[in-house]
């Protein structure tokens, strides 16, 4: 299996400012990206912003600006939104740059000469919130008794000159790859609405809008732009060098053995599992490996809305939470995929009891413990007795419990399987009681002592994807060195030394409500 893995974030719309729902994705992103280079793939991680369409054109000229100074502004948010959210993103792009121009400009041409476009007259709903076209059908009723999309978005009747491309004559394709790739979309049961989607029978596709002039020019015929979602999916292949044929191409996407994956929400599946790659085939290049749709938050059980103004601002949570925290959170909360209601009592609750009792109590008892009481030398065991062994190997064990949980993106599965650890590692120090030994049989609580110490060694190691900053600060009290902290160091060969000098420890995990909170934690 080649050791390359690509994943990619939506590429965020700058006709708003940055929300808890873009926070996740980044997040659940980030976490994958971060798990895969300690298991030691060559990794690239994108992000970036989606700044053409009539959404964004609308949303500038109700501000009074122009389109490229509200992209400019609003592009920036997301921007700092990843480093507030510490992702390690390798690149950012932004659909307005020359290079993606150029991509997408090649990409139609490369369409048109395989006679993949024609130019027609199209008629029918078009959302805008949506940047979407439905098929009378789709449409629904809202309680105000009005036609709208499945999303609630409001529709608009459009007839427009414009090109289009044959979707139609790519459904059999697209159904032969989902029966030959049944792990390209995840859920499963997002694969299965897709299929019957694509099942009931496509639509031809209008890919360029005449109406307003806010998109890439159509090559060779300026009056049109591109349909936003052509432009935005173009994305994934631009920030590799498309249409050029460079390593990173070759590598990430055009590789057989290679993994590019795509992390999206579940409103937009249908684009990237649809019409994405009808277009890939249709323009011979390779596909995706995989896209996984994640559900959406609520907030205190509601729908988040700019009318209900009860957006929350990832900035203010991390600001109060602290950032580690509000990763684990989204990431424990509920099962990848599921929907959730984001509430702060949740937050709270999740914070005091997995990271401050459960894992914070666990490394500070016997670090304190070793601080006071060993001059913070880390003793040497002796003899591993049977319950020793047991939990040395449910640490030993985690590896690939973890691998098979993110194989399938059940970052719960995950952080479940260690917190499993978590809760036999403080169980086991209740019956040793490490601190009673002392002055009955101090050889055994050296050998205690130790254990704990490697136990706490594998979870750390483990947790860094999704609380990278508390994870390092738990490997620096252990004297773990810092390149010495990937999954390929959780062996028995790597295990911590007796003998060792370890820094003066501190609390990692402060429970909410502590006045350190929110202070960089
Ligand atoms: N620009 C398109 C994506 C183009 S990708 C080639 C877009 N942008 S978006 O800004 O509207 O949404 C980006 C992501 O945020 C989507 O994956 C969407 O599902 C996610 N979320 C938006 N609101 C959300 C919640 N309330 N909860 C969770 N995620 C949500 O779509």
């Amino acid at each position: 299996m080649s050791r390359a893995f690509y994943i990619t974030t939506p590429i965020y719309y700058v006709n708003d400012k940055p929300h808890i729902g873009h926070a996740y994705t980044t997040i659940a992103c980030d976490v994958m990206a971060r798990f895969k280079r300690l298991d030691g793939f060559q990794v690239k991680f994108l992000t970036g912003t989606d700044e053409h369409g009539q959404k964004v054109a609308k949303a500038a000229a109700e501000k009074g600006m122009t389109p490229q100074a509200l992209c400019d502004q609003n592009s920036q948010n997301f921007r700092d939104l990843t480093v507030t959210l510490g992702a390690s993103n390798d690149d950012f792009i932004r659909t307005t740059e020359a290079r993606h121009v150029r991509s997408c400009q090649a990409l139609w041409e490369k369409l048109r000469a395989k006679g993949e476009i024609t130019l027609g007259k199209y008629e029918g709903w078009y959302a805008v919130r949506d940047e979407a076209f439905y098929d009378e059908a789709e449409l629904v009723t809202n309680a105000a008794g009005e036609k709208v999309a499945p999303s609630g978005a409001p529709v608009e009747w459009m007839v427009e000159e414009n090109y289009s491309f044959p979707l139609s004559k790519w459904q059999d394709r697209l159904l032969a790859f989902y029966d030959a790739n049944p792990d390209f979309i995840g859920p499963k049961a997002r694969f299965n609405e897709v299929y019957s989607f694509v099942k009931g029978g496509l639509m031809d596709l209008s890919i360029s809008r005449t109406a307003f002039s806010w998109g890439i020019p159509v090559p060779g015929d300026e009056k049109h732009v591109m349909y936003v979602w052509i432009d935005a999916l173009t994305n994934y292949i631009t920030a590799l060098g498309h249409p050029d044929d460079t390593a990173d191409f070759k590598t990430f996407w055009s590789a057989p053995d290679s993994f590019a994956m795509h992390m999206v929400g579940k409103d937009i599946i249908r684009f990237h599992c649809v019409y994405w790659p009808a277009f890939l085939m249709a323009a011979d290049l390779p596909l995706p490996k995989r896209v996984f749709a994640h559900g959406w938050w609520t907030v205190e059980g509601q729908k988040m809305s700019k009318s209900l103004g009860n957006a929350i601002d990832p900035n203010e949570m991390v600001a109060k939470y602290g950032l580690d925290q509000l990763r684990y959170f989204l990431m424990r909360e509920v099962p990848f995929g599921n929907d959730g209601d984001f509430s702060e009592a949740a937050i709270a609750g999740r914070i005091n009891s997995e990271l401050a009792n459960a894992l914070g109590n666990l490394a500070q008892r016997f670090l304190s413990f070793i601080a006071k009481n060993l001059g913070g030398v880390l003793p040497a065991p002796g003899d591993l007795t049977a319950e020793d062994k047991a939990l040395l190997e449910a640490c030993a064990g985690l590896l690939p419990q973890c691998r098979k949980a993110m194989e399938v993106q059940a970052f719960h599965d995950m952080i479940e399987a260690i917190w499993t650890v978590v809760r036999d590692a403080n169980g086991y120090v209740d019956r040793q009681a490490p601190w009673a030994l002392r002055k009955t049989d101090p050889a055994r609580m050296n050998t205690v002592l130790w254990v704990l110490a490697e136990a706490v060694r594998h979870i750390a190691i483990l947790i860094q994807p999704f609380v990278p900053t508390s994870a390092a600060k738990m490997l620096d009290q252990l004297a773990v060195a810092p390149d010495a902290r990937t999954f390929a160091h959780l062996t028995a060969d790597h295990a911590v030394k007796g003998g060792t000098t370890l820094p003066t420890p501190e609390g990692v995990f402060p429970r909410y409500g502590d006045p350190k909170i929110g202070k960089g934690a």
